[in-house]
Parts: C-alpha cells; structure tokens; sequence
C-alpha cells in the first residue's frame, strides 16, 4: 500500500514515531506551525536543535508554496520542547484534507499537547492593520472540506463527531492576552483559494461574522483539537481583502509583510510560547 493510501490515522501514528525517533526519541510540548510570511520570524525562537526536511518523514510533502520552507526544527524554550514546522501543506496545492493535516496531526502524537497555528491573512475591515498580529477567536471552515471525512477512526481515536466549541483555547487567548492587553482578536474565515477573493465574497464573510480570510489552518485546527490538543491561532495581517483596500493583490505583498514584521513576529512567538 502506498502512504498515499494509507489509513491516515495510521500514517500520522508512523509519522510520529519517526519524527521521535529523528528528532531524539524525546516527546515535544508545543508544536509550532508558521504559515506564509512568519518563517522569517523562526530564529526568534532561538537556534535549532536538530533540523530536518520534513518529506524524509513518511507521509510528509514538500510545499510548492514560495515563502514555505518545508523543513521542521526543534527548539528549547526554557523547559518546553517545541517542533517548528517552517511551512505547511494547503489543499489548493491539489493535496488531500488528510495530507493537509498530516504534519500537524503528526506532531500531537508525538506528545504535542499545544498546537500554535499561525498564518497570512487578509483583513476583511480597514481596522485591522497590515503587518498586525491577530489572535484567533473562532473560524468559519469554509473550504468545503473536514479532515474527519473518511472511514470512522481507528478504535485508539476518538471518534468524528469532535466538539469544536472550545476550538481555539479560552485559556491560551487568555496567555496571549496577559502578554499583548491590546492584540485585536477576530474570527478566520478559511477558504480553498488559490485565487484571492472578489470584493463580493469579501463582503459575504464580514457579513457572515468573519474578520480576517486566509487559505490555511482551519482544517489543521479540526485536526488538533480532534485528537484533544489545545489550538491557539496567530494571524499576520498582510494585506487589507479585495475591495477593502484599494489595488489588486498578490502573493509578493504577503510574503513582504511577514519580512518587515519578522524581528516583532519572533519576539511575539519566544514569548508566548514560553508562556504557554
Ligand atoms: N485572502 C485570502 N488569503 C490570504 C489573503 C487574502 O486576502 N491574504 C493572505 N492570505
């Protein structure tokens, strides 16, 4: 059987283990993914211990993603064991629901109890700033897609039907707030992409209560908190969304804004993971 088609509970049960095994056999505290625009802000976390390309795990792939690095690293911050992933993979590269959580899914059984998803997103009102950091309330996965679809988990899982009420952490908003008293918080609406939204779609997520569009992370988060991780969220505000702002968009200014926003960004990430 290929791992293309494997159970993907399973795979992600392999990956583990290698990713333990490579990375010292150790567990890790916090998994750490970092979305377009934050790797720059990686080495803010300090230097790596090991640091490996992710497709030498099994079930693991590259991103064709310009700005994603598809290496993952581990790093001491005081006594936590984090796994930084530098990049992820996104169904609009063509990639399953279950390939799209792999890494994430991966690193929680591997011990990762805290799960940091953060992203490039665009702002859906004008109050939200390029280059600000945004905490994550609640999502709208609106990508049509939910890695629980599928064969019902192995009996070791629990089962599909996850309660998401709680799916970005009260307690660990609470952390970051303790830390940034004024870091404007909002709802991420998730969808397929690639392409940008038109002022229209635009105009329906704000209406339907979201604050901030991007093309990752929600079903990452899905994944996370199904198998009882904490999930806390970070966005980058990179641009302001179709007919928000004025001019077309493009990928360039998302990476640009993460560039010019590293040294906060990695000042952002040392302290609230180490306050996790
Ligand atoms: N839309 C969708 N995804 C994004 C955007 C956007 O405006 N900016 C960064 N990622």
């Amino acid at each position: 059987m290929s791992t293309e088609d494997a159970e993907p509970f399973s795979l992600a049960k392999v990956a583990a283990e290698a990713l333990r095994r490579r990375c010292g056999g150790d567990t890790f505290d916090v998994a750490v993914v970092l979305g377009s625009g934050w790797a720059a802000a990686a080495d803010g976390l300090g230097p790596p211990e090991i640091e490996i390309p992710v497709v030498e795990l099994p079930g693991f792939v590259a991103s064709t993603v310009p700005g994603h690095r598809s290496v993952l690293r581990t790093v001491r911050v005081g006594d936590r064991r984090v796994l930084v992933l530098l990049g992820r993979a996104h169904l609009y590269e063509g990639h399953t629901a279950a390939r799209v959580v792999h890494a994430v899914r991966s690193a929680v059984l591997a011990g990762a109890s805290t799960v940091l998803l953060t992203n490039a997103a665009g702002a859906l009102e004008a109050r939200l700033r390029p280059g600000w950091p945004v905490l994550v309330l609640d999502q709208l996965n609106l990508t049509g897609h939910s890695p629980l679809t599928g064969p019902s988990p192995p009996a070791w899982v629990p089962e599909r039907f996850a309660d998401m009420t709680d799916l970005y952490a009260e307690r660990l908003r609470a952390v970051v707030r303790s830390l940034y008293p004024d870091i404007p918080a909002g709802v991420y609406a998730g969808v397929a992409g690639p392409q940008f939204e038109t002022p229209a779609e635009v105009r329906a997520l704000a209406q339907a209560g979201a604050h901030l569009v991007g093309m990752s992370t929600v079903l990452e988060a899905v994944a996370a908190r199904h198998l009882g991780a904490e999930v806390l969220g970070i966005s980058l505000v990179t641009n302001l969304a179709a007919g928000v702002g004025s001019g077309p968009l493009d990928h360039r200014e998302v990476l640009d804004a993460g560039t010019s926003a590293a040294a906060p960004l990695g000042r952002l990430l040392l302290r609230v993971v180490a306050a996790l």
